[in-house]
């Protein structure tokens, strides 16, 4: 049979011997006009496979759907790839981490109370078999074993760290199986995780970042024999709100590279591009306190978000020269960018006047969560009226993730998540006066037990201790597109609160751009419809990446949704990106 054989020596493909020389490039993060051009920039800098996980909440926003077009055409990606001469390795979870929304795993699984993630509970399971059984074939025409470019297939994604269930790996494998799956399964865990992640029968490979020998050696302890291969080799990190923007140095991650190399050891370099979390798709991490992820995914890697060689490009190639042969071709040039554009947004619309756009409320005796009323990202509104009049201290069990109180319209306050924020006062100016919590979702977390996390207000909201007994909740679910042509805006409307707010631009041909939201508070935006990340003016982050494919020669729209405020009316694309101060 063609294609990855595992032996006692290491890999053979196609009978001859072989090491994997892989990337990261996560097709979901990625325009899908680019894949071509960064799969080939791969190539170039002597990678014979790239990587990529499978996001299955982005594929399966609803129970039963299974997208695959645009940025999700897995399959198209798979194509470019072998026409490239790639060969991939496919993580499918269903469990991915990777700083993206709950892990892959789709938010309305939640709306199970009680459901246990990546166990053996049958309700998860029951809804993995339903995503790979739309999944799979999209994968089976593509195996190695039938000459395609996938040479392996990962079982869960570091389940060492998470969990002792190995029946539910053994599951998740079978599937795989079932499915049709016929090249090495593999599993990937950290050093100190591998025995409880790891399967009988299947290629245990280790991730890691630093400690090339020690992290090598724990994989050979528990795996006397066979390949050995880092699925993860950290060459950079990712950002979080709030926090520095951070990076690894290029000699360091270099000399890491060349151990790795010299060792033996096949590589997946995490990653080789780290791309963008468009759109609402951060994850955020908890440790013991609630820490989004930032939009970019830049990671410091050897592309960086535009798709540039960065330092680390040179750096490795050269590394892998060493130890493989490197296509003789000069290293692409930097993409062309645009010259700076200034656009003035000159009306606004009030987001709050516009929340029937997105649907009606739903009543209850108590806040509904996000899950409850069949929502995955956005924000949620909540109304309530006040009984009485004077002063009143607000409580709310659990804040998922950030709210925004209003009293009349009147903004009284913010409360933060990740500052374990639960109560508020104000004074309120009458009785019968209308209580609102614009709730956001910044991202479900993607690491750890953390992952069951339900968005909007949890648990007891009261007033002056007692509970309101009416609320109205309402999804706003921005993700999806349409909702644009519904807004009213007009040139005189309020600049304050949450509110969107449009122009225009005009430019001779695309470029990528760098779209900079200097006095700006927080909130999202969209050209031409595509949306493009959140912002906020705590960073690092500053400038948000505009793809070329995403502009239009000639007239162009942004909108902005600011939650609070700004203080200029006028947003700027510029040539370069700034991800942020990269020191307290
Ligand atoms: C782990 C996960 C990855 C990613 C990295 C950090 O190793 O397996 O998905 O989250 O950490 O970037």
């Amino acid at each position: 049979m063609p294609g990855l054989d595992i032996v006692e020596d290491g890999f053979r493909l196609d009978g001859e011997p072989f090491r994997i020389i892989s990337g990261g490039i996560h097709y979901f993060r990625i325009h899908p006009d680019q894949w071509a051009d960064r799969l080939r920039k791969a190539r170039l800098m002597g990678l014979n496979t790239v990587e990529t996980y499978v996001p299955w909440n982005l594929h399966a926003p609803r129970r039963g759907e299974f997208r695959t077009n645009g940025i999700l055409d897995l399959t198209r990606f798979l194509e470019l790839a072998a026409a490239e001469g790639l060969r991939v390795l496919v993580r499918p979870g269903p469990y991915i981490c990777a700083e993206w929304e709950g892990g892959g795993l789709p938010s309305w699984l939640l709306a199970q109370e009680g459901i246990a993630m990546r166990s053996c509970d049958p309700v998860f399971l029951a809804a993995v078999e339903e995503y790979f059984d739309a999944l799979l074939p999209l994968i089976s025409p593509h195996l190695g074993s039938r000459g395609g470019p996938v040479l392996a297939v990962q079982v869960e994604n570091e389940y060492g760290a998470y969990g002792s269930d190995t029946d539910y790996l053994k599951h998740i494998a079978k599937l795989l199986r079932d499915g049709g799956v016929d090249v090495p399964l593999f599993t990937c865990d950290q050093p100190a995780d591998l025995a409880r992640g790891g399967l009988d029968g299947v290629l245990r490979t280790v991730n890691f970042g630093s400690r090339v020998d020690a992290g090598l050696a724990a994989l050979r302890e528990i795996q006397p024999t066979g390949p050995l291969m880092c699925s993860e080799f950290w060459i950079g990190w990712f950002d979080r709100w709030g926090a520095v923007h951070k990076g690894r140095s290029t000699q360091d991650a270099a000399a890491d590279l060349d151990r790795l190399l010299a060792a033996g050891a096949s590589v997946n370099i995490y990653m080789f591009h780290g791309g963008t979390n468009f759109g609402f798709s951060n994850g955020a991490n908890d440790k013991g306190t609630y820490r989004p992820t930032v939009t970019s995914y830049d990671y410091d890697a050897p592309l960086d978000e535009a798709g540039d060689p960065a330092a680390k490009y040179a750096a490795f190639r050269e590394v892998i020269a060493r130890y493989a042969p490197v296509p003789d071709e000069p290293i692409p040039a930097p993409g062309s960018k645009l010259a700076p554009v200034r656009v003035p947004l000159t009306e606004s619309a009030g987001l709050f006047e516009h929340a029937e756009l997105f649907g009606s409320g739903v009543e209850a005796s108590r806040p509904l969560s996000m899950e409850e009323i069949g929502q995955s990202f956005g924000f949620v509104l909540y109304r309530a009226s006040l009984p009485d009049a004077g002063p009143a201290v607000l409580r709310v069990e659990d804040v998922r993730d950030r709210a925004q109180v209003f009293i009349d319209g009147q903004p009284v306050g913010v409360l933060e998540r990740e500052n374990h924020e639960h109560a508020m006062s104000f004074v309120a100016p009458r009785a019968g006066a209308v209580l609102e919590l614009l709730v956001e979702n910044l991202g479900r977390v993607n690491y750890g037990q953390g992952i069951h996390d339900r968005k909007g207000l949890i648990g007891d909201v009261t007033v002056n201790g007692a509970a309101l007994d009416t609320w109205i909740t309402t999804a706003l679910p921005l993700e999806e597109s349409g909702w644009e042509s519904g807004l009213r805006f007009s040139a005189s409307a309020a600049r304050v609160g949450p509110a969107f707010h449009r122009g225009e631009f005009e430019i001779d041909e695309p470029a990528d751009a760098f779209l900079a939201t200097d006095g700006w508070t927080k909130g999202h935006v969209w050209i031409n419809g595509f949306a493009l990340g959140r912002y906020w003016s705590r960073g690092p982050q500053a400038t948000l990446y505009v793809p070329a494919p995403v502009l239009r020669s000639g007239r162009n729209e942004l909108v902005v949704l600011e939650l609070h405020g700004s203080a200029t009316n006028a947003v700027e694309l510029r040539g370069s990106s700034d991800l942020g101060i990269t020191e307290e």
